[in-house]
């Protein structure tokens, strides 16, 4: 089987790194394949232009999408399962990632007349500096879990999954702390991702 990872973090210095790394092994462990999009090394373009937006806003499957965005498709129907990883930015993903959804996500390809396959899996791994019970509290974990399983996946994948790593911002003593159980926790999520 194989996964397609799409990874979004600006710095190799990050704990979002690690834990990207050790689910990539987990999955490769476990006998599986994984290719990979590294938003930020790929410097992919996450600005529509007028005419992606004028193509998508009136429903149109003119003109062709453009060639970054034809790979990232290509990659997500030769997969089986989707997973993204990267850290909260202001309740949402960074703005590449989301720039990515709105360029890949085209119409014809994700909405309208779909070309996207139905994945059998979409997984999102994030990591948060605020403690769970802080996310909930709020609501800010359900919003951001509504986004991205009710509207960005919906109907996408036959199974999702939402997985949040907390307490990972560099002023938290947790993060040290809980740092070797948060990586082994990725590596297990990644050996698991087929079973
Ligand atoms: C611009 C920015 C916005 C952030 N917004 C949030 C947020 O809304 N909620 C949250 O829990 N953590 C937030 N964080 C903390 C990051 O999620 C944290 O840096 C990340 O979980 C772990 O750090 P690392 O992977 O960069 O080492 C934010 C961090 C930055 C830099």
């Amino acid at each position: 089987m194989k996964a397609f990872v799409v990874y979004c973090h600006p710095s190799e210095n990050s704990f979002t790194k690690s834990m990207c790394d050790a689910f990539v092994k987990g999955v490769e462990d476990s006998g599986n394949e994984i290719i990979m999009s590294d938003l930020y090394k790929m410097d992919f373009k996450s600005d529509m232009t007028e005419e992606e937006y004028l193509r998508d806003a009136n429903y149109r499957n003119t003109p062709d999408v453009s060639d970054d965005v034809r790979v990232e498709q290509e990659k997500i129907n030769s997969a089986d399962a989707i997973v993204f990883i990267y850290p909260v930015f202001w309740t949402e993903a960074p703005a590449k990632l989301v720039g990515w959804f709105d360029r890949v996500w085209s119409y014809g390809f994700a909405y309208g007349e779909k070309t996207m396959k139905v994945l059998d899996k979409a997984m999102i791994l994030c990591s948060a500096g605020n403690p769970i019970k802080r996310l909930e509290e709020f609501g800010l974990l359900d919003s951001m879990k509504r986004v991205m399983l009710g509207d960005r996946l919906f109907g996408r994948a036959r199974q999702m999954e939402f997985i949040v790593f907390d307490n990972t911002s560099r002023e938290n003593e947790l993060r040290e702390k809980n740092w070797d159980m948060n990586i082994q926790r990725a590596y297990e999520t990644g050996k698991g991702l087929f079973s």
